[in-house]
């Protein structure tokens, strides 16, 4: 136990891993704690959770992501799966944008009209809540680092009616944390994204997600954008 803990302090100090945490909705499981590898396509060796009553409740308007992240900056994508027993995330929620600043980052309502618009492409019309009550999901969040590699963590999660989004003071970037487009948006995205690619298995459902964030990622975001020069 020591040891490990040691082994995983050095690994963290020597800046190897750009490992991070998943604390909104709840992750499968500690993915820093073998079996689990976060370099594991798609969900860092985690299995499903198994107990219903302990998958995340979701809005169907979509929920809020925190994440802790330990790296000056990531490539961050993260993807929605509908279903059970998944491994075909092709819901974009939030194309493929660079996490900049280490601590938590948060979106408070995650991709809403690509959720939307997975919703009607997996066939289920009409809008507000009684369609999907109860429909099983998972969220998928992909880290890559300058050296090439992908990061995932995976979370259940279950729409509900009653599910709420998480509170402002839940909810906020840590200092110094935000998110930007990626550098050379205007039509070299992929180049920049290159490296992470030749790594570990591309992830699925977020192939063309280079390009441009997701316009719903908010006035925050366009801001950060604008701030860096980059439209
Ligand atoms: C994960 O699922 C596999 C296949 O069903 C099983 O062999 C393995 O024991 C499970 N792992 C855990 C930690 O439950
Ligand atoms: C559900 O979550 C509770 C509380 O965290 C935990 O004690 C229990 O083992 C979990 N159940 C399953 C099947 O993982
Ligand atoms: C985020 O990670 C940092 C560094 O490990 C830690 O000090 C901090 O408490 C974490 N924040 C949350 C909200 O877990
Ligand atoms: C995702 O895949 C499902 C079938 O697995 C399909 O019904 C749905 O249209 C796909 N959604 C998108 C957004 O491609
Ligand atoms: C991400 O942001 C960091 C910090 O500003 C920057 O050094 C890096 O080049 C950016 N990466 C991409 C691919 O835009
Ligand atoms: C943008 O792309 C061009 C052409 O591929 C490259 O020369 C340049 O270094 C890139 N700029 C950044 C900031 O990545
Ligand atoms: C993107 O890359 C192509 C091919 O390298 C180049 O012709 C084009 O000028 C680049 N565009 C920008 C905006 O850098
Ligand atoms: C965190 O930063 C991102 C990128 O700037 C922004 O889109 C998001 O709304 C911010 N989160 C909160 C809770 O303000």
């Amino acid at each position: 136990m020591l040891s490990s803990t040691l082994l995983a302090a050095a690994t963290f100090s020597a800046g190897v891993t750009a490992h991070f945490h998943l604390l909104e909705p709840t992750w499968r499981g500690d993915s820093f704690v073998a079996p689990a590898s976060q370099w594991t396509y798609p969900c860092a060796n985690v299995n499903e959770t198994t107990d219903i009553a302990n998958r995340t409740l979701w809005p169907s308007s979509s929920g809020s992501i925190l994440l802790n992240g330990s790296h000056p900056h990531a490539l961050t994508t993260i993807n929605l799966a509908l279903g059970s027993d998944v491994t075909n995330f092709n819901i974009s929620l939030v194309n493929t944008f660079n996490q900049t600043g280490a601590g938590v980052f948060c979106f408070k309502e995650t991709g809403k009209a690509n959720l939307e618009a997975g919703f009607k492409a997996a066939g289920y019309s009409g809008s507000g809540d009684a369609r999907i009550e109860g429909l099983m999901a998972t969220v998928q969040i992909i880290q890559a680092g300058a050296s090439g590699g992908a990061l995932y963590n995976c979370a259940d999660i279950v729409f509900n009616s009653k599910a709420q989004l998480l509170s402002d003071d839940e909810c906020k970037n840590g200092t110094g944390v935000s998110g930007v487009e990626i550098e050379n948006v205007s039509g070299n995205a992929t180049q920049a994204e290159s490296p992470s690619s030749s790594g570990s298995a591309a992830p699925a459902g977020s192939t063309g997600a280079a390009g441009r964030l997701s316009p719903v990622v908010g006035s925050g975001m366009l801001a950060a954008v604008l701030a860096w020069g980059l439209l």
